[in-house]
């Protein structure tokens, strides 16, 4: 196997070993991808000012997220199918990001459920709600989320209808897969993913079948979203999701200073900058377009968290300068899951890391802390 040193290493070799129609799922964004690719544009668009002959012999890339400390200020996504990744994929991933040291966040489409992570793992996790049609399913999630212990809710607003991905259609994507003569010889060509799935009983949405009224035997995605997922989402139905919850409260998918000024007014502890990895609305600009107007807006009513785009540690870097507090990965970590299970998502952490403190190094700086705009290059 080839040396893996990057986020890219991880994602060739998640390509080779996963069946094509999970690779595509995570891989893809909506319609031609313009906003998919922007995540990433953005990004490489951005240059850093490189400082010589300062002491950067000690150096710190902690940072804080919900008033704790963590390893670095990067958490686990909320991420759907992704025991569909790798078998047992959100198991596998609460458990490296606990022993990595940062936050992992379980998505509602889970394929392991909230009770199965939570016996598998030692520390609190964090569970992603979308709000269904059906409120009183809505309301025992959010008891579940309490009961096993999850420290925070994050509430996803951008996903109140499905955005259109070519890719999945074309496939049939399906948890479990259809097997049709085509998925059945791509799957042969993958044994590692099939031997891991055959010897596991987690294949479909574990926090919604046998839980959710007449969803018993659900196998399309995109049949769920269209009979579940509620398009009269208001700013109502977030009260009454605070209330229910009544702990810390994230808001997911907010691209605009009008949106993130009612968020911020409603108490809330942290908003995510983020257009669903570019899977929604095609024609957004990337997350880290929006994130300083955002930033200057809500001016530390909460803490800004930035998602989309990110395969990097210097990534995260620019990220942090730009104002974010914290941010979160999702492609970058099903890289790791897809390619090498636990020892991918740990890997995809270290790789990150040490992308994080060279940066700040070669920037001069020794705490991220005390990152701000005054590393990034502007051209004179
Ligand atoms: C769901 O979150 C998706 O983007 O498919």
């Amino acid at each position: 196997m080839k040396t893996i040193t990057c986020i890219e290493d991880l994602r060739v070799l998640h390509q080779r070993r996963v069946p094509r129609m999970f690779y595509d799922y995570a891989e893809a964004g909506s319609w031609t991808e313009s906003t998919f690719r922007r995540n990433q544009e953005a990004f490489a668009e951005m240059k850093l000012r490189q400082r010589v002959a300062k002491d950067i012999s000690t150096r710190s890339v902690a940072g804080s997220m919900l008033g704790e400390l963590q390893r670095m200020p990067l958490a686990i996504a909320p991420t759907g199918l992704t025991g569909m990744q790798y078998a047992n994929g959100e198991i596998l991933a609460a458990q490296a990001a606990e022993e990595f040291g940062v936050p992992f966040t379980l998505s509602t489409m889970s394929i392991c459920s909230l009770e199965d992570v939570a016996a598998h793992t030692q520390k609190p996790f964090w569970f992603q709600l979308y709000v269904m049609k059906d409120r009183q399913f809505i309301a025992a999630l959010i008891e579940r989320a309490k009961a096993v212990g999850c420290s925070a809710l994050v509430l996803t607003l951008d996903l109140q209808i499905i955005g259109q991905r070519h890719k999945d259609l074309k496939k049939q994507m399906t948890a479990p897969p259809r097997l049709t003569l085509k998925n059945l010889f791509n799957m042969a060509s993958k044994p590692r993913w099939c031997a891991a799935m055959l010897a596991t009983r987690r294949h479909s949405f574990g926090n919604i079948i046998g839980h959710a009224k007449g969803v018993e035997n659900l196998t399309s995605l995109s049949e769920w979203s269209a009979q579940q997922l509620d398009p009269s989402l208001s700013w109502d139905d977030v009260a009454w999701v605070q209330k229910q919850w009544g702990g810390k409260l994230i808001l997911k998918g907010i691209m605009d200073a009008e949106d993130a000024a009612i968020a911020a007014s409603m108490g809330v502890d942290a908003i995510i900058v983020s257009n669903h990895g570019g899977r929604q609305l095609d024609g957004a600009p990337a997350s880290l377009d929006v994130l300083p107007q955002i930033v200057e807006l809500v001016n530390g009513a909460c803490e800004v968290w930035l998602d989309g785009g990110i395969r990097s540690g210097q990534d995260v870097f620019k990220a942090k300068a730009l104002g974010a507090d914290a941010t979160l990965i999702g492609k970058a970590f099903l890289n790791g899951l897809g390619a090498r299970g636990k020892a991918g998502v740990t890997q995809c952490l270290e790789i990150i890391e040490k992308e994080l403190d060279l940066t700040m190094a070669f920037c001069g700086k020794t705490d991220l802390r005390e990152v701000g705009a005054e590393v990034i290059y502007t051209k004179p």
